[in-house]
């Protein structure tokens, strides 16, 4: 805390320095301070905390997270936020939900709550966890300023050891969401723009020498005989850490080497994970004092030539595209959202998702180990992105490292996506190279991709990043955006990829009930017929090896503004309220369940 008389001092300083963000913006809240959570006993920090706009800064400007908590009587100079008392709001959320006058607001918000702790262990090591904070999130702890985050939708740890004091401390987050021309995503996306702490919050400790990272996978070797488990440690330890899987007879001892990491290479035959057997395995991974545990399924997913395979064997992904967002939560999700979106992935026949544009929360890729289902997970590099930025990239990269490490002992996900369509321009091809790379080398197990676009000069499916990934993703919208439908099909007889293609988005827009159109563009009409004629076009393409719809439910996005739209974007299969399906619902419905029960044959036939 800043002693009493620092307003007067800061008052007029605050006012002339426009350079009062530069001390903030250190990010080094990143991918190299999460802590692997599977098991730890936490303290949610969810529920109220004193929320208060900040459109201009002033908090920064003014340093109100070095105010003392005083009784407004006791104060000597006036304050223009109390930070530990008045409005509050619950967290998580977004405050675009909760007031009419934050709907659109963009900027910096406070969030400010206590946390109270009896004594400080000092054998221990202290933490907070964000599940994520939409955009930039600094963080002050008793008024020091502890680091920021960057990023929307990837978690991040403060680490509080030898910051906490007994007794009651102030946490202070300074959350803004604003767009600006560096960040990941840039300033135009379609879909809106959420701020705010929307998920989970928590305090944890941990022994001072702590298990920071776990990953455990099949070998993909195509033998499915030995399962790796690497551990990284932080902090002295005596001896090995110790890895435990009951159900497989596996309880060994794995050696820490000098770069406090540990590997192993066990030979076992787990039973596969398959969406039609979501096998899970209970985990234990100890290390000195520390002990963690997770669930895993184990199985393999590879490309040979143009097919996909997953144990093995060639699977067509009966898929479609999910958004983060909800009439009433905003971007907050929880069970019971998460599990409807897989019941209605499972009405429409789906053995696959694709979680559209970002990082979902943590719980959709366990839903989904639990369920058996593929999912496609992905960072926010869309549409235009400052590519010759190195800040940009760092961003990027930095979102990708924390989606992987949060998710990669997750099954069910086989496919990282380093963007959405991007233009092909020589900076775009060297920025989402590195990123393709960052997958492979955090994780050598799951197969890349990109939802890239049709080459319409050469009409063909042909995008130069395509020889840097494994799966081409393509988005195509005939029959919406682009009108000669029969383009598709002479583009598709035109194209011979080396490897698998995946309609990662096509679709149109389809709104129902009195607001919607009897005919034409924007009619349900309109749109099963669109369904209706990708269908029998895709199905024949050999090469097309899943689908991704866009999307399962209509949602909120503040660029489209038409008589229909009124700020929605009407694609979904379900309208927003998440409930009345659409025509087009049944007609993909239709054909996936046909391909379900007939296969790879039954596909193809015309
Ligand atoms: C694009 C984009 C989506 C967007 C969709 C649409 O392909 O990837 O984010 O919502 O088209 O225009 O509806």
């Amino acid at each position: 805390m800043l002693e009493r008389s620092h307003l007067a001092d800061n008052a007029l300083q605050a006012l002339h320095d426009e350079d009062y963000d530069v001390p903030f913006n250190t990010q080094t809240l990143n991918h190299d301070g999460l802590v692997f959570m599977g098991g730890r006993a936490v303290t949610s920090l969810d529920g109220d905390w004193t929320f208060c706009v900040d459109l201009l800064d002033t908090g920064l400007r003014q340093k109100w997270f070095a105010m003392l908590p005083e009784a407004p009587e006791d104060r000597a100079e006036p304050w223009d936020y109390d930070p530990y008392m008045g409005e509050t709001v619950p967290v998580p959320s977004n405050w675009a939900m909760l007031k009419e006058k934050w709907y659109f607001f963009e900027g910096s918000a406070w969030y400010t709550r206590p946390l109270d702790v009896d004594t400080v262990d000092p054998d221990k090591r202290q933490f907070l966890r964000f599940g994520a904070a939409s955009y930039d999130c600094k963080v002050f702890l008793n008024g020091e300023f502890l680091g920021n985050h960057y990023g929307a939708s990837t978690p991040f740890c403060v680490d509080l050891t030898g910051k906490l004091k007994p007794g009651r401390n102030w946490i202070m987050a300074c959350v803004n969401n604003t767009r600006t021309r560096d960040r990941v995503p840039m300033r135009n996306t379609d879909w809106f723009n959420y701020g705010g702490l929307y998920r989970e919050v928590c305090f944890f400790e941990t022994p001072k020498s702590l298990i920071r990272d776990f990953f455990i996978h099949l070998v993909p070797d195509g033998t499915y005989g030995t399962l790796r488990a690497q551990v990284t440690v932080d902090g002295p330890v005596a001896g090995a850490a110790r890895l435990e899987i009951p159900d497989l007879g596996i309880n060994v001892e794995m050696a820490v080497d000098g770069a406090s990491k540990a590997q192993a290479d066990i030979p076992v035959r787990p039973d596969l994970w398959s969406p039609e057997a979501p096998v899970l395995y209970d985990v234990t991974v100890s290390c000195g004092e520390d002990r963690v545990t997770d669930r895993v399924g184990f199985r393999q997913i590879e490309r040979r030539g143009t097919d996909i395979l997953l144990n093995g064997e060639p699977l067509f992904l009966r898929g479609i595209s999910v958004h983060e967002d909800d009439a009433a939560l905003g971007k907050v999700t929880n069970d019971a959202d998460l599990r409807r979106r897989f019941e209605h992935a499972r009405d429409l026949g789906c053995n696959y998702l694709r979680l559209a544009h970002y990082p979902h929360h943590e719980q959709a890729a366990r839903i989904a180990d639990e369920l058996g289902f593929l999912l496609w997970e992905e960072i926010p590099v869309y549409w235009a992105i400052d590519f010759d930025n190195p800040a940009t990239y760092r961003d990027a990269d930095n979102q990708l490292a924390e989606l992987i490490k949060r998710d990669r002992n997750r099954a069910s996900v086989i496919i990282w996506s380093v963007g959405n369509e991007n233009p092909d321009t020589d900076a775009r091809l060297e920025f989402m190279k590195g990123l393709a790379q960052t997958c492979k080398t955090l994780d050598p197990t799951r197969l890349t991709s990109a939802a890239c676009l049709v080459n319409h000069a050469r009409n063909r499916i042909e995008d130069r990043l395509a020889a840097h990934i494994d799966v081409i993703g393509l988005n195509e919208y005939y029959g919406w955006y682009e009108e000669n439908f029969e383009d598709l099909a002479a583009i598709g007889e035109n194209s011979d990829p080396d490897r698998p293609v995946v309609i990662s988005e096509t679709g149109a827009d389809g709104v129902i009930g009195e607001k919607g159109p009897a005919r034409g563009l924007f009619s349900e009409d309109y749109m099963a017929e669109v369904y209706r004629k990708q269908i029998a076009t895709l199905r024949r393409l050999s090469y097309i090896k899943g689908m991704s719809p866009w999307i399962l439910y209509d949602f909120r996005v503040e660029r489209r503004q038409n008589i229909f739209q009124n700020g929605y974007n009407h694609k979904g299969l379900i309208a927003a309220d998440k409930t009345t399906k659409k025509k087009a619902f049944h007609i993909l419905a239709g054909f996936y369940h046909e391909i379900a029960a007939g296969g790879e044959t039954a596909r193809e036939a015309s």
